[in-house]
């Protein structure tokens, strides 16, 4: 029949408790079946909802099954322990005749297990999509800088530099005009010509360094060809199947490889930098090493933090190894699961 470990309660006609085993006693928190037996069933152990409110017998779906005597099957209820406390059981009932009337029998299970390992897993839902809303606003807090970094780029380039390059040509058509007896003044003129070239040259390296126009309209691969070029510490560039990646990707790679080498130059004392970049299986990797004094430290400053930021706003990971007297590596890796199509370029080394 029913085992001793299934917790068995029986209900005669009057909602009266007329048996119950030993597994729905220790579940209910009581000493003994004394405590129960001829107790109304529904105001002993029903009379509450979960949340306190008082649970009336005539709202009872199981008093009035028993009062019909009809079967009934709950998957989810709540039922009151002797202190008070909550049990969560599924009930199974089944009409029985009790001393010559009928009654109810019940089976119950205690749900606590499931019911925590539910309660754990919405917790973990939460506090999973918390952690996705939190990458994408980061995303987009990063996308939305670098918007603005690009706008800025292109009203220097279309703005200040234009006239500044006209003003250039104005005074080379000043200075054609100047008669040849007015040397003192065309000196003069050619001077302020040298000011205005050299002014010039000061807007586009701040528009480079602000967002370089060369990334957004050639990719990665001349955009860190411009950076090796300028940079203080010889740089050994190895780039390989590098194509058009999503603008936010891009982006990120080119500040860290710009900020690893500002780094170097300040910091390492180094002799030479290694970049290298590769796209492959889906991954973007960049390796940048160099072969100064180590020991750099993230909480000293606010650039690599940053680059750790941005990298980990694109899905990827940062890794700074800096040992001391063995130079700095950064290890950068990319998903490149929102891949835009552009060409491959092959397998080609551009160093
Ligand atoms: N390539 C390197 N070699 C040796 N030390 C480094 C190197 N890069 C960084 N460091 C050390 O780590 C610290 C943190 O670097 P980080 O780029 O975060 O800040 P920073 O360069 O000092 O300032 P900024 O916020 O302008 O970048 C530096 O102050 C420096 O001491
Ligand atoms: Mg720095």
């Amino acid at each position: 029949m029913i085992s001793g470990e299934i917790p068995l309660w029986l209900v005669d006609g009057d909602d009266r408790i007329a048996f119950v085993n030993d597994a729905a006693v220790r579940i209910l928190g009581y000493d003994s079946d004394e405590e129960l037996l001829g107790r109304l069933s529904h105001d002993t152990v029903h009379w509450k909802h979960r949340d306190g409110s008082p649970y009336p017998a005539e709202d009872c779906p199981i008093t009035h099954a028993t009062r019909r005597g009809e079967a009934i099957r709950m998957e989810r209820d709540w039922w009151v322990r002797k202190d008070g406390s909550m049990v969560p059981i599924s009930i199974h009932c089944v009409q029985m005749e009790i001393d010559g009337r009928m009654g109810t029998a019940m089976t119950f299970h205690d749900l606590t297990a499931s019911v925590q390992a539910e309660d754990e897993r919405r917790r973990h839902e939460i506090a999973r999509a918390r952690l996705v809303e939190v990458s994408a606003s980061r995303a987009r807090i990063s996308a939305a800088a670098d918007e603005t970094r690009k706008r800025i780029e292109r009203d220097l380039h279309d703005g200040i530099q234009q006239s500044l390059v006209s003003l250039a040509l104005e005074l080379r058509a000043a200075l054609a005009a100047v008669p040849p007896q007015l040397n003192e003044l065309e000196g003069e003129l050619l001077r302020i010509g040298e000011g205005l070239t050299s002014a010039l040259e000061g807007v586009r390296e701040i528009a480079h360094g602000i967002h370089p126009a060369i990334l957004s309209e050639g990719g990665l691969e001349p955009a860190l060809r411009v950076l090796a070029r300028r940079s203080a510490v010889p740089v050994d560039l190895d780039l390989r199947a590098v194509r058009r990646l999503p603008a936010p990707i891009e982006v990120a790679a080119y500040y860290v490889v710009s900020e690893a080498l500002t780094n170097a130059a300040k910091h390492a004392q180094a002799s030479v930098v290694n970049v290298e970049l590769d796209t492959h299986d889906g991954i973007l990797q960049l390796a940048i090493s160099d072969d100064g004094i180590g020991g750099a430290d993230a909480a000293q400053g606010s650039g690599m933090v940053g680059l750790s930021d941005r990298i980990e706003a694109v899905g990827g990971t940062f890794t700074v190894s800096s040992p001391p007297g063995d130079g700095t590596h950064i290890q950068v890796e990319i998903p490149l699961a929102t891949e835009v199509d552009a060409p491959r370029r092959g397998n080609t080394r551009l160093a």
